[in-house]
């Protein structure tokens, strides 16, 4: 099973895929951790992504497909096993580059999790984690230009997976429990699928 988890930033995105590796044993793909990582360590990826990533901007389409694609080369069991996508696709290039890659290896993208939560909870819950993240992205102004970017180029994503009848609306403004356990419905008819 390939599973996105799709949301606005700070929506439990990263949260969630947690509760979901221990109940599926899914790959857990986070861009962002990914990238926050080559930020720590240096790079060359991590240089250019840090100039992006600390403006509340999304790193350029042909890049972040390239990060993935390479990710699937050098780590082929990982298609097998199945995915959770967190912070990807956030754009529709995205979403097509993606569909691509996946049949390439023979499977796609089962059911796409949506987290909507109001925007006040979010800029709250974000402020708070920033006390403490060292993420350079937790701060008040760009936590405003992260969830503009999001309006404008990922939000067409959640019409996108509805017009495939991927789509499942999970109300995200509950507890991190509640949220699970609708989440966990929602997968019931997909948990098999390869
Ligand atoms: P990314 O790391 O993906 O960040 P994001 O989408 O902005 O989301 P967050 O990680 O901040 O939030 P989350 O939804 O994971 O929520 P979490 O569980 O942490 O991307 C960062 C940047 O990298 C992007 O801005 C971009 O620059 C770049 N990037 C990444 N992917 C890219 C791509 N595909 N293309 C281009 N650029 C890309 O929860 C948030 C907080 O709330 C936590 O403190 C948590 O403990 C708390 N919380 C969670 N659930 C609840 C709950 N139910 N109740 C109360 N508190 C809760
Ligand atoms: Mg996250």
């Amino acid at each position: 099973m390939n599973i996105v988890i799709f949301g606005a930033p700070g929506s439990g995105k990263g949260t969630q895929s947690e509760k979901l590796i221990s109940e599926y044993g899914l790959h857990h793909i986070s861009t962002g951790e990914l990238l926050r990582d080559h930020i720590a360590r240096g790079t060359h990826l991590g240089k250019v992504a840090d100039t992006y990533i600390s403006q509340g901007l999304l790193i350029p389409d042909e890049l972040m497909v390239e990060v993935l694609a390479d990710l699937f080369k050098e780590n082929p069991e990982v298609a097998e096993k199945g995915v959770i996508f967190d912070g990807f696709p956030r754009t529709i290039a995205q979403a097509e580059a993606l569909a691509d890659l996946l049949q390439r290896y023979g499977t796609e993208i089962h059911a796409v999790v949506g987290l909507e939560v109001d925007e006040d909870e979010l800029v709250r819950r974000m402020l708070e984690r920033g006390k403490a993240s060292g993420r350079s992205d937790d701060n008040l102004d760009t936590i405003r230009k992260r969830l503009d970017v999001y309006h404008k180029q990922t939000a067409p994503l959640r019409d996108y997976y509805l017009g495939k009848g991927r789509y499942h609306k999970i109300d995200g403004n509950r507890t991190v429990d509640d949220i699970f356990g609708d989440i966990r419905t929602s997968l019931e008819p997909h948990k098999d699928k390869k």
